[in-house]
């Protein structure tokens, strides 16, 4: 049985029994003809330090540079603020997953393209992500550096604490990491730079 098959519980998540959903007058299509552009969620999804903050950010600027209304939600960062109650545990992890999914369908239906950098170690979640969005509008973009890479680079130290043990749970050291099976994109940072994986991506784009 892999992990992601694996019954896990989300946070207690109740619908209040009077709640009604409400139609909005303008449509998501509208509003995208308005900032003349395809709204889109583009997921990157690899181990840490495999370079998702940098190529995320580095994307976010061409599309920016390029007119294109953009919105970056990072790991690190979305966890300081709107899931900083969870931790990594894979329930939490799943949480956290979800979440950031629901907040990005509601900047698509907002018209913009969101990009997300989260290592979102398991296929489950992901899958639960692209199936929040029609058909089209979620691209996976893998960032498929080899660990022995990424724990060279270990950019805030944290492989290290990991293999002492000071850290549980380290996606790739303790904590799995499953693969994506037919992502959008495949980037191996270790062999192309910055600026290729860019145009690796904005070319699925434009497909
Ligand atoms: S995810 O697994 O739930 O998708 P997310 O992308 O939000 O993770 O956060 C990953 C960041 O948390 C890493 O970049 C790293 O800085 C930090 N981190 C802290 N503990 C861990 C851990 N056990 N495994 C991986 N990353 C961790």
């Amino acid at each position: 049985m892999s992990q992601s098959d694996k019954p896990y519980k989300l946070k207690d998540i109740t619908l209040p029994s009077n709640a009604v959903w409400h139609t909005c007058t303008v449509s998501a299509a509208q509003r995208a003809e308005l900032l003349q552009q395809m709204p889109r969620c583009i997921w990157l999804t690899g181990l840490s330090g495999s370079g998702k903050s940098t190529v995320a950010n580095a994307l976010d600027s061409a599309l920016h540079s390029n007119g294109i209304k953009s919105y970056l939600l990072d790991g690190d960062n979305v966890r300081h603020g709107l899931n900083k109650d969870l931790g990594m545990t894979e329930n939490d992890r799943a949480e956290n997953i979800r979440r950031v999914g629901e907040v990005a369908k509601l900047m698509v239906d907002a018209g913009l393209v969101v990009i997300c950098a989260f290592i979102s170690p398991y296929r489950r979640d992901r899958q639960m992500v692209r199936s929040m969005f029609d058909h089209g509008q979620f691209v996976e973009a893998y960032l498929d550096t080899p660990l022995s890479v990424c724990e060279g680079r270990d950019p805030k130290g944290l492989y290290k604490k990991a293999r002492a043990g000071v850290i549980k749970q380290f996606t790739g050291i303790s904590d799995p990491y499953e693969r994506p099976e037919h992502p959008e994109v495949t980037l191996d940072t270790s062999k192309l730079c910055v600026n290729d994986c860019v145009k690796d991506i904005f070319s699925t784009l434009v497909q």
